[in-house]
C-alpha cells in the first residue's frame, strides 16, 4: 500500500483534529526575523510523516474528545521532535531530511543549532498552554531524555562492548520516550483513568521501538524514498541491532574485530561494506525484524481497552505502518 494510502486510513479518526492541530503548527512558527524566518520555512515546506502528533491525537480520542490542550501537547511533542532533527543532523553532519537540504546544509551548523533552540522553546511553551502541569514536567523529561539517549550513543562509540542491552537503553532513551510521551499525553488530557493512561505510555513506547528498529533496519539498504541518507551509522562509529546480534553470534571474531574498527572510526567503506553482508548473511535483519514483531504484539496487547473501534484499529494500523513502512 502507498504510504499516503496507509495513512490516510490511520488518520480517519481524527481527520478534522489533525487539521486544526496543522495551522497551530504553522501560524505559531511564523516570525518576522529573517533569517529564522527563512530557515523555518524551509522546514515547514516538507512536512514529515507527522507520526507524533497523530499518536496524541489518536491516544487522545481513544479515551475522550480532543480539546484545545490536546492540539498544544501535539504540537509541543511534533515541535520537540523538529528540533531534535535539526539538531541531530548537525551532530550526524547530515546533508538531507525529508527529500531536502539539512538546515545545517543550506545553512551552516551556527544557524541550525540555533533554529532547533528555539523550535524547542516554541515546544515548552505549547506544553505550558496545555494548562497541565504533568504534561509540562512530561515533556521537561522528555527533552533530558532524547539527550541523554544521544550522549549515551556517543559514549557507546568509544566502548569495546558490543551488546544488545545498550543499544535498547539508547533506543528506549531517544526514539521511544517520546513516542510513550505522545500517548501518555494525549490520555492524560483526554482524561483518562490512570490505568488508561499507562497502557497509552506502554503502548508508544514499544512502537517508538520499533519505530527505531525500522529506522535502523533502512541503514542497510539503498532507499531513495526515505529522503534522507542511509548507510550512515556505521560511517558515524555506530552499531545497531543487525549487526550487535551478528557479530555477537559464534564464529565471527574477525567481523567483531572489524566492528570495533567501525566504532573507532577508522574503517574503510570497504571494510563496512564487507560488514553490511556478513550482517545481512548471519540473519541479523531477520532478527531485528523478529523482535520488531515482538514489540508490536505487545503494543496491541495495550489496545484492548479502547472503547472505540474505529480508533483501536487506527492504533493497530499505526504499528504496523511503522513496521512495513517505506519511508
Ligand atoms: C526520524 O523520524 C527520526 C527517528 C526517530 C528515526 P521520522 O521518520 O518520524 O521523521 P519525519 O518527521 O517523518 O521526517
Ligand atoms: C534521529 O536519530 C533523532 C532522534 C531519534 C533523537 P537518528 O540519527 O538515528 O535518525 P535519522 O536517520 O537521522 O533520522
Ligand atoms: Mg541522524
Ligand atoms: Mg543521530
Amino acid at each position: 500500500m502507498l504510504v499516503m494510502d496507509a495513512l490516510s486510513l490511520i488518520r480517519k479518526p481524527i481527520e478534522k483534529e489533525l487539521e486544526q492541530f496543522q495551522g497551530l503548527f504553522a501560524s505559531s512558527l511564523s516570525v518576522s526575523n529573517p533569517l529564522l524566518k527563512m530557515a523555518l520555512s524551509h522546514v515547514l515546506r516538507r512536512r514529515g510523516k507527522m507520526m507524533r502528533p497523530i499518536l496524541v491525537l489518536l491516544a487522545a480520542r481513544c479515551n475522550g474528545t480532543v480539546g484545545e490542550a490536546v492540539l498544544h501537547a501535539a504540537a509541543a511533542l511534533e515541535m520537540l521532535h523538529t528540533a531534535s532533527l535539526l539538531h541531530d543532523d548537525v551532530v550526524d553532519e547530515s546533508d538531507r531530511r525529508r527529500g531536502q537540504q539539512s538546515v545545517n546544509a543550506l545553512l551552516d551548523n551556527k544557524a541550525a543549532v540555533l533554529v532547533g533552540d528555539y523550535v524547542l522553546s516554541a515546544a515548552l511553551q505549547h506544553a505550558a498552554l496545555t494548562g497541565s502541569n504533568r504534561v509540562v514536567e512530561l515533556v521537561a523529561w522528555l527533552g533530558r531524555t532524547l539527550a541523554d539517549g544521544e550522549l549515551l550513543q556517543l559514549s557507546n562509540t568509544g566502548s569495546v562492548e558490543i551488546d544488545e542491552a545498550s543499544y535498547f537503553e539508547v533506543i528506549r532513551k531517544k526514539t521511544a520516550s517520546l513516542f510513550a510521551v505522545c500517548a501518555q499525553a494525549g490520555a492524560i488530557l483526554a482524561g483518562a483513568s490512570e490505568e488508561a493512561v499507562e497502557q497509552a505510555r506502554s503502548y508508544g513506547e514499544c512502537v517508538g521501538i520499533c519505530f527505531q528498529l525500522r529506522d535502523d533496519i533502512f541503514d542497510y539498504f539503498e532507499t531513495p524514498e526515505l529522503g534522507k541518507p542511509t548507510g550512515n551509522d556505521m560511517k558515524e562509529g555506530k552499531l545497531t541491532l543487525p549487526v550487535i546480534y551478528a557479530v555477537n553470534g559464534s564464529g565471527a571474531g574477525s567481523m567483531r574485530d572489524l566492528a570495533l574498527k567501525v566504532r573507532s572510526g577508522q574503517v574503510s567503506e570497504q571494510e563496512i561494506a564487507q560488514l553490511v553482508d556478513f550482517t545481512k548473511q548471519s540473519g541479523g535483519i531477520d532478527y531485528a525484524r523478529r523482535v520488531m514483531d515482538e514489540y508490536r504484539d505487545r503494543a496491541i496487547r495495550m489496545l484492548r481497552s479502547c472503547p472505540y473501534p474505529e480508533v483501536s484499529e487506527a492504533l493497530r494500523r499505526y504499528v504496523d505502518f511503522v513496521i512495513d513502512r517505506f519511508a
